[in-house]
Parts: structure tokens; sequence; C-alpha cells
């Protein structure tokens, strides 16, 4: 096979070094992107007189069939793609030399594959991010709709694995929103800085042809061109970017996964997730396992370390381009790939996960995650807090030697601890009282969190 550069060689390449150095079976995904920026490349070389308007229409008319071919072949190319070729800018072009002949040389004028792949890539990563806020969003409106139907429904909130105060399962996914909103916000400010195009910039130092960048930046949607031309080439910081706000989805959606496989366990029993999410064990045949759930919190690993490749990549890179860079993309993908299947795979669950009030309230029975409020009850009748605490302990030390509930005990009994307790105490110790009496800005009431919702609607993003 002849090479883009075989010009100054004497001798082939080893095939161990062609194996080693191949990209094409990770980069041909990155095919139509790769098209869109040498159609505007080539419209632009014929615009600006580097190329004749006839030479540039028929690259351009070259390339379009080069993408019908490559749509219309079924599992994106690689049918047509020869397995030895380099990577898929010399595949593309390879192929638009099939078609146009030696005029499809003409189209690497002014150009470099080191700024033609990061512009690419660039495209790539703008077009599944977008994909990514889409899955984002519909999840972040499934749980709107799940907590405007949860307002009342009632379940241990908890801080350090222990009933600490009742809470509204709306609530609780409303935390699971906030994470989701604010990866919503990280992705959008990550695309400011992907949306900005490195093409022109040649193999690092820029070019001598009379090129005229923001009509190409214009042509692929770029906000903005690069504003230097080594770092164009080598900068990797938004694949950086990107993971990270990746790593976070991921590691929010192993939370709610840690969650759900908590709850679907017999000891809590607040969910039971969907025959269809879950599976069977080939030896115990009672089980049904959230292998879902598991592999959502498992493959953070992924993602996390794809990170860490990706910093690992740039740590120390001299400038400008180095081959090193190619790595990049095995990390960006695996990170968008297991970003996106788990973001799917999450909201699926959810959706056909049934929810068990009555486990979930019955969890509250005689949990003293009401001692709280009967704190602050006294609180309100003059004590300082930490007396009113004091006072609580030993009611609840109480209660357990008796084996009761504070809400079971009677209010003589309660009198003994403190005077200042009146028969509308009552009002205060239900569980369901307690969960509705928060309502400052951000707590479990209904109205808090029928606020947070209505909040959340207003702010909704427009993708
Ligand atoms: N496959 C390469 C990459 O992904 C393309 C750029 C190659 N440039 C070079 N000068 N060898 O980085």
């Amino acid at each position: 096979m002849s090479k883009l550069w075989g010009g100054r060689f004497e001798k082939e390449t080893h095939h161990l070094v062609e194996e080693f150095t191949h990209s094409l079976a990770i980069d041909a995904r990155l095919w139509e992107c790769d098209l869109a920026g040498s159609k505007a490349h080539a419209r632009m070389l014929g615009k600006v007189g580097v190329l004749s308007a006839d030479e540039s229409a028929q690259i351009v008319a070259g390339l379009e069939w080069v993408h019908e071919k490559i749509a219309n072949s079924g599992l994106l190319g690689s049918k047509l793609f020869n397995p030895a070729g380099e990577d898929i800018h010399s595949e593309l072009e390879r192929l638009l030399t099939e078609k146009i002949g030696p005029l499809a040389g003409k189209l690497h004028t002014a150009r470099s594959r080191n700024d033609q792949v990061a512009t690419t890539t660039r495209l790539y990563l703008r077009q599944e991010i977008k994909s990514l806020e889409k899955e984002l969003q519909s999840l972040e409106t499934w749980i709107l709709e799940f907590a405007e139907r949860n307002l009342d429904t009632m379940m241990p909130g908890f801080t350090h694995m222990q009933h600490a105060q009742p809470i509204s399962l709306a609530q609780h996914f409303m935390a699971y929103f906030a994470m989701f909103r604010r990866d919503s916000e990280r992705l959008q400010d990550c695309s400011k800085r992907v949306n900005v195009m490195p093409l022109g910039s040649a193999a690092l130092a820029g070019t001598s042809f009379p090129i005229d960048r923001e009509m190409t930046a214009a042509e692929l949607g770029f906000a903005e061109v690069s504003s230097n031309s080594l770092d164009a080439v080598s900068d990797r910081d938004f694949v950086v970017e990107f993971l990270s706000a990746a790593s976070l989805i991921m590691t929010h959606l192993s939370r709610l996964s840690e969650e759900l496989i908590l709850w679907s366990t017999p000891e809590f029993g607040f969910v039971e997730l969907d025959d269809s999410v879950t599976t069977g064990s080939s030896i115990m045949p009672q089980k049904k396992n959230p292998d879902v759930a598991e592999l959502i919190r498992g493959k953070v690993g992924r993602v996390n370390g794809a990170l860490v490749g990706a910093l690992t990549l740039l740590k120390a890179l001299p400038l400008s381009y180095n081959r090193d860079l190619q790595e990049d993309k095995t990390f960006l993908f695996e990170g968008i790939d297991t970003t996106r299947s788990s973001l799917r795979l999450m909201q699926l669950m959810l959706e056909g996960a049934r929810f068990r009030q009555e486990r979930m309230e019955s969890a509250l029975k005689g949990d003293f995650s009401n001692a709280t409020d009967l704190a602050d009850y006294l609180v309100r009748r003059g004590l300082t807090f930490r007396q009113s605490h004091e006072i609580v302990g030993r009611v609840v030390r109480d209660c357990i030697e008796q084996s009761i509930g504070l809400e079971d005990m009677t209010l003589e009994g309660l009198q003994r601890y403190s005077p200042l307790i009146q028969a509308d105490v009552v009002a205060i110790l239900k569980h369901r009282d307690v969960m509705q009496a928060r309502i400052s800005q951000g707590g479990t009431s209904p109205s808090s969190v029928k606020a947070q919702i209505a909040e959340a609607r207003r702010n909704t993003f427009i993708f």
C-alpha cells in the first residue's frame, strides 16, 4: 500500500511497526466529521484561489461521493476501508483518489494531518456532547416527573447510613437532579472550549498559503478559530475536560446505582427492579440480581481510567504535535461510549422500577428520626439547643429500654422529662408532620420540593 508520506523512504515499514502505529480500527468512526472538515477546507481553498474553482468543486463532489459510498455501505465503511490502512485520514484520501484521481492530492494543500485530526476530533466531540446532553436531559426530565408524583412519599433520610430524619422520595431524587444538572452545565461549559477550530494551523507553524480560516470555521459551525498554531495541533485539554465531566456523571450514576442495589435488598425492600433489567443466577433459582446497576457502578473505572490516561498522555509532552496524541481517541471514545450507555441504562432501570411506598414508610416506625423535632420544640419553649438535646437524648434512651418509638410515648411520659412539654407536642412528632415541617428553601417539605421542581423547570436548557 502506498503511504501518504512514502517519498523519502527506501525500506518498507516493518509489519510490527505498521500494526503498532495503525489507528484505523479506532478512528474509523470519525469518518463523517473528517469528511466535513475536508469539504470545508476544499471550498475555502477554492474561494481564496489556492485551488481553481473547478478543482475545488471536483474535490467537494468527490468527497460527497465518498460520503455516500460509506453511508450506503453498512457498518459505516468497515467494508470499504482497507484494514491495513494507516488511519481514517489516509483511508478517506485513498477513497477520494479512487474517484477523482491525482487531483485528490491537492486537498492536503495548506493542511496537515495534525490540524486535521485535531479539527475532526473536536467536531466529533461537539456532536457527542450534544447527544450526551440529550441523554442527561431526558434523565433529568424523568426525575422531575417522578419527584412530582412522590412529594408525599415518605422514607428515611440517612446520614452515616443511619436513619437521620424523614424525607420524601421526591427530595431524595431531586438531589440526583441537582447533580445531573451540574453535569449538564459542565458539558455545556466544556463545549465552549471544544468548539474552537485548529484547522489552518497546518503541521505546527501555520501556512504560507493565503487561507481564510474564518470562512472554514463558519462553514463548520465553530465559534472561534484557535489563536496559536503550535497550541492548536497539540492541545488536548478539551479531551481531559470532557473526560473529567464524564467521570463526574459516572460518579453520580454510581451513587444512584449503589442506592438502587441497597434498596433492592430484602433488608431494605424499598425498590423492586423490573425483570427486564435484572438477571438470574445459574445456581440459585430464587435470585434476581441488579446487574445493570452493578455494571454502571463498575464502569466508572473505565471513565476514571480514561481521564487519568488522557492526563498522563499530556504530562510533559513537548510542543507541538507528537504521535502520543493518537492515543487520545481510545480514552475519549471509551469515555463517550461508557457514559452514554450508562445514562441510558440508568433511565431504563428507573422507568421500570417499582418503589415500595409501604416499605419506606414502615421503615420509619420507631426509628427516632423525629427526635430532632422534639428538641426543636423545647428550643421554641426557651431551652438552648444543647439543653434540649440532652433531654431528648434521655427520652430516646428511655424509649429504647421500653422498646417503643418516640411517637408512642404518652404525654405524661414525656412530661416527666420536661414540664415545658404540652399537649401540642403530638402535632409535631408524627413522621409526616416532621417531614412537612421542613419548609426552608431546599428542604424536604412538599412545598419546598415543589419549589425546587418549579425552579428546575424554569431553568431547563434548550439543546
Ligand atoms: N492518526 C494520527 C492521530 O490520530 C493522525 C495524525 C498523524 N500525524 C502525523 N504526523 N503522523 O494523531
